[in-house]
């Protein structure tokens, strides 16, 4: 099959900027871009996380701020650019996930949520945007989740928000791939991290934020537009999916407990 985005197998030089690098998978990545001899900036909140995963890799640029203020998006992108030149790919990994049930919702606490995962990627986007398309090129990797293929009790706000960045990363495909850029969407199954540590049940298919790193290196080198693994598990849930509600709800209710 012809792949939907230009495989890129060679990391060397490529600018990229990897927004929440500060842990998990977003930091597991930007080692493993540098180690391929990317040139990476690296953001989220916390400049001594940042510094530390950044450590002993000369082609690193630190780059940290809170993507929920839109003003300093274009401070942060100007200051990438003048070091870089520009950004090739971005990837838009930070977020935000708090579980609950239907009944734990909090008015606020979603807001908030739905602000980093959702609403801040249309900034980057706006802020990214206008270099990439002047130049016809340039990649946007959203990363979204398999919390977002259906909906899923203990996720109330976090699935509804990767729902939504699937929905926007197919859209983005259809409009910037004809304009040269690349659009990838990266769908996890569980990764061990900060994020997931909150999670009081078993994770099956548990993987390494190094393991989900590669899992994207190789999907991007593929040319892949949907980047998903551990593909055991991914592929059973898009089953799950293609289930009549009727035959899903059940079979979702016995996975959670009420
Ligand atoms: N772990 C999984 O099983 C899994 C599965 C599917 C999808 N995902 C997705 O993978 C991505 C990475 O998740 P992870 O598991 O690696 O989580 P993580 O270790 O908690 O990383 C989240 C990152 O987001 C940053 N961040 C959060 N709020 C921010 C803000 N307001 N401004 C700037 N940065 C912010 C955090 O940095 P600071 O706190 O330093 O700001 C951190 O670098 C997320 O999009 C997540 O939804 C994860």
């Amino acid at each position: 099959m012809f792949p939907l985005n230009p495989p890129i197998h060679d990391w060397a030089g490529q600018r990229v900027w990897v927004i929440g690098a500060s842990s998990g998978i977003g930091a597991a990545l930007a080692v493993e871009a540098l180690q391929a001899g990317a040139r990476v900036a690296l953001s989220a909140r916390r400049a001594e996380r940042l510094q530390a995963v950044a450590d002993d890799h000369p082609h690193a640029l630190i780059a940290p701020f809170d993507i929920l203020d839109k003003q300093a998006w274009s401070e942060r992108h100007d200051h990438i650019c003048q070091h870089f030149g520009g950004v090739d790919l971005i990837v838009f990994c930070a977020a935000d996930y708090h579980p609950e049930r239907a009944w734990d919702i909090e008015p606020d606490r979603a807001a908030h949520t739905l602000e980093t995962n959702l609403g801040s990627v249309y900034t980057g986007l706006a802020t990214v945007l206008p270099a990439m398309l002047a130049r016809g090129s340039g990649g946007i990797a959203i990363v979204a989740s398999v919390a977002g293929y259906f909906g899923l009790p203990n996720a109330s706000v976090y699935g509804p928000s990767k729902a939504a960045l699937i929905n926007l990363a197919e859209l983005l495909y259809v409009d910037l791939r004809p304009r040269g850029l690349s659009v990838y969407l990266i769908n996890p199954g569980f990764v061990q991290t900060p994020l997931t540590a909150k999670n009081e049940f078993a994770m099956p298919a548990l993987q390494t934020p190094q393991a989900a790193a590669r899992a994207i290196r190789n999907g991007i080198a593929s040319g892949r537009f949907e980047i998903h693994f551990p593909r055991r598990f991914t592929l059973a849930l898009k089953l799950v999916r293609w289930l009549p509600y009727r035959l899903r709800f059940p079979l979702i209710s016995r996975l959670v407990s009420t």
